[in-house]
């Protein structure tokens, strides 16, 4: 790896920082400079092995040759082409590759640049949908407890977590929640999907009692909810709220932004789980995180409610100046052409099973309550200090950067690993040996 130490910049002040304590953070820098493979370079030249593919993103691994090389052809050719009334032949391909690695009839593709994006995106799919259908009042959206689906207005009103919502005001009104799948007490050290909690997806029908069907426009969860710990779906839990949305005429969202692209072994979680959604979003991992980008794949009937009318007329009233960015569909290219030519999600289910016993190795330590793998990622979490919530999953974080030389998420006091799928059975051993290091020495 050619790549000399570089210093700290000298003023840290004028970046604020996303979803980062400022302060801490500029007080002691976890800065990174480079990246191959499976490694991090820190500012001080350690190596360091990510356990995180960046944030749920580099699933193919970093810098990798094919996908450089193909955002430097791209740059070099067509640096930016309109994406409103224009287009270029790339945005066309690589909606075709993704079409085709979607299970059903999920057949047609509206770009964004982040999983942020494609939610408030499949949001107003959902919406118009019913609106162009002559169903103007079915408005509803339903999220989950504990869902993340970004930050945008849309994501954090049908979004489950507190801190994402208490301060910014009244939200998108008209939204409910599913209760969250996860309870500790029955379901704390299962591998993948618990055996404990399908009935809980028949909430939904008591939304629709409270409701009424006619006012409700979609459904949106991620079929295993990452941000917020990793809690994988009850076994039956996903295909009973199919079941139930269909019953009511009700859109299924799968936000597939952190499950797509092999975390589970498969191109999305929808063939994991044999559940065909109306709508899947993605982002992360389409480009292996190299480029921005996002997507909504759309099933056939909802791209068909659209086209109708005068052909002159804008169909969707929708739409990123970067959708579609050249330099984001050739590195979209190039990473699918990664993920099959090194059958990178073949080897993530393969991997499934040492990942979940090498997981579980960590059963016992000291302030371990729960830990939860499932295809290559996992939630532990550890007992929070006594009125310091989130102290030991940081303490964590920074023993890991600064002297483990392992990176990996910090949720509160929940670690969150999702290392990219080109990981080896020795490395491994590696993070888990440093996790156990780690989690002994913050007790
Ligand atoms: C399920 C899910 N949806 C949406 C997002 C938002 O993606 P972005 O940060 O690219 O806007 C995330 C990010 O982690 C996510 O996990």
């Amino acid at each position: 790896m050619a790549l000399a130490a570089s210093s700290v910049p000298n003023d840290l002040e004028p970046y604020w920082m996303p979803f980062t304590a400022n302060r801490a953070f500029k007080k002691r820098p976890r800065m990174i400079v480079g990246a191959k493979d499976m490694h991090y370079i820190a500012s001080d030249g350690r190596k360091l092995i990510d356990g995180a593919a960046g944030l749920w993103c580099t699933n193919a691994g970093h810098n990798r040759e094919p996908i450089v090389a193909a955002i430097q052809r791209e740059a070099a050719t067509l640096d930016y082409a309109p994406a409103f009334q224009f287009s270029h032949p790339k945005a066309f391909e690589l909606a075709g590759r993704i079409a085709a690695l979607a299970p059903g009839d999920l057949d047609h593709v509206f770009f964004c640049n982040s999983g942020s994006e494609a939610v408030d995106t499949a949001l107003k799919i959902a919406l118009a949908y019913h609106n162009v259908r002559g169903n103007a009042s079915r408005v509803r959206l339903i999220g989950r407890e504990r869902g993340y689906h970004g930050v945008g207005f849309g994501g954090i009103a049908v979004g489950g977590i507190v801190n994402n919502r208490k301060q910014f005001g009244a939200l998108f009104t008209g939204v409910d929640h599913l209760p969250t799948t996860y309870n500790r007490e029955k379901q704390a050290f299962s591998i993948g999907e618990p055996e404990w909690g399908a009935h809980l997806a028949d909430e939904l029908d008591r939304l629709v009692a409270l409701h009424d069907a006619s006012t409700i426009a979609a459904v949106i969860v991620e079929p295993v909810a990452a941000s917020t710990g990793v809690l994988p779906p009850p076994k039956g839990y996903l295909e009973r709220l199919r079941a139930i949305c269909d019953k009511h005429g009700i859109l299924l969202i799968f936000d597939e932004v952190i499950t797509g692209y092999g975390r589970l072994g498969y191109a999305f979680a929808a063939e994991r789980y044999g559940v065909v959604p109306d709508m899947i979003t993605f982002a992360k991992g389409i480009t292996s995180g190299a480029v921005p980008m996002g997507g909504v794949l759309v099933r056939k009937g909802i791209y068909d409610a659209f086209m109708k009318g005068p052909e002159h007329v804008i169909e969707l009233f929708h739409g990123y100046t970067y959708s579609a960015h050249p330099l984001a569909c050739a590195a979209g290219l190039a990473t699918l052409d990664l993920y099959r030519g090194e059958g990178l999600f073949e080897r993530a289910r393969k991997l499934e099973t040492p990942w979940a016993k090498a997981a579980m190795g960590l059963k016992g330590l000291p302030n371990v309550l729960d830990i939860r793998p499932v295809g290559l990622t996992v939630g532990i979490d550890l007992a929070s200090k006594p009125d310091a919530v989130g102290k030991r999953g940081m303490e964590a974080l920074d023993l890991g950067f600064f002297e483990y030389d392992v990176m990996f998420r910090a949720v509160g006091d929940t670690l969150a690993l999702s290392p990219p799928l080109i990981l080896s059975e020795s490395q491994i051993g590696e993070i888990f040996d440093k996790l156990a290091r780690i989690i002994k020495a913050v007790a």
